[in-house]
């Protein structure tokens, strides 16, 4: 595969990565290196040109460097977690709440075979919009600019569901109502607080509950000096996951 006009495309170094768009007046200047629109075009993924090595964005380099964030996003370190505990499939109808910057559901959408997603503001409505358009990602999503409380779902009409609000608890009675029996849930919830009131409603409507906090450490790449990086992000949220019991 080779790079075309108007491609996202990747620069990497051994320190950072760039994501740019390939357009006529392309420029990209680090150090006294320069490449240019002609020297860039034509070019396979992964070559390497003036020490720079050319590749196409991935998802998690999308969502990381390309969307733009008005809201806090769920990590991918946490949405592709999330999206194996749904066990999410090509067969499987999902549902959103709410939606912000369209992070999560950019990875929820690869995996689904339809996301059913609201967001109430319509601020957050536009910028998800934008961002998946600007990628052309989540074509098979159904975005609403609702309060989820507001949407009408039949019953048992999900196989999975993720919440991500600030309370989830009001919204909780009628998530397990659109859920399949058995279906899975999950919310991810940033103090152990909000994890430990939120348990209290699950009890007696969820089964399988666990709670889960991933931590991610990246290390410096070098095989003589191999140690983590000085820095990490330390905290993104508690994920709580669980199944609709009936
Ligand atoms: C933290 S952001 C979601 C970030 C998103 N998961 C991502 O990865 O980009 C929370 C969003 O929930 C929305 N929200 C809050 N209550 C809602 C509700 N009842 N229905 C739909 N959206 C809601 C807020 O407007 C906000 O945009």
């Amino acid at each position: 595969m080779t790079f075309k006009e108007d491609d996202y495309i990747l620069i990497t170094t051994d320190e950072r990565k760039y994501l740019k768009r390939i357009t006529k007046d392309f420029s990209f200047n680090l150090k006294d290196r320069v490449i240019k629109y002609e020297d860039v075009v034509n070019r396979r993924h992964g070559e390497v040109v003036k020490s720079f090595c050319l590749l196409k964005p991935s998802i998690e380099d999308i969502i990381l460097l390309g969307f733009q964030r008005k809201t806090q996003i769920i990590y991918p370190k946490d949405s592709f977690y999330i999206a194996y505990k749904l066990d999410l499939s090509k067969e499987k109808r999902m549902l959103e709440f709410g939606v912000g910057s369209g992070a999560s559901t950019a990875v929820f959408s690869l995996l689904a075979g339809e996301v059913w997603a609201y967001e109430i503001r319509e601020e957050f409505f536009n910028l998800s919009k934008k961002n998946w358009e600007k990628f052309g990602l989540c074509q098979n999503v159904k975005l609403e600019n609702l309060d989820f409380l507001q949407a009408q779902i039949e019953e048992e009409f999900f196989d999975a569901a993720f919440v991500d609000v600030k309370d989830p608890i009001p919204s909780l009675e009628k998530v397990w109502k659109v859920l399949k029996p058995g279906a899975s849930f999950a919310s991810l919830l940033p103090t152990m607080n909000q994890v430990s009131a939120l348990l209290r409603e699950m009890e007696h409507i969820f089964c399988s509950i666990e709670v889960v906090e991933i931590l991610h450490r990246h290390y410096k790449v070098n095989p003589e000096r191999l140690r983590p990086q000085d820095t990490m992000v330390a905290h993104t949220g508690y994920l709580v996951f669980a199944r609709k019991r009936i």
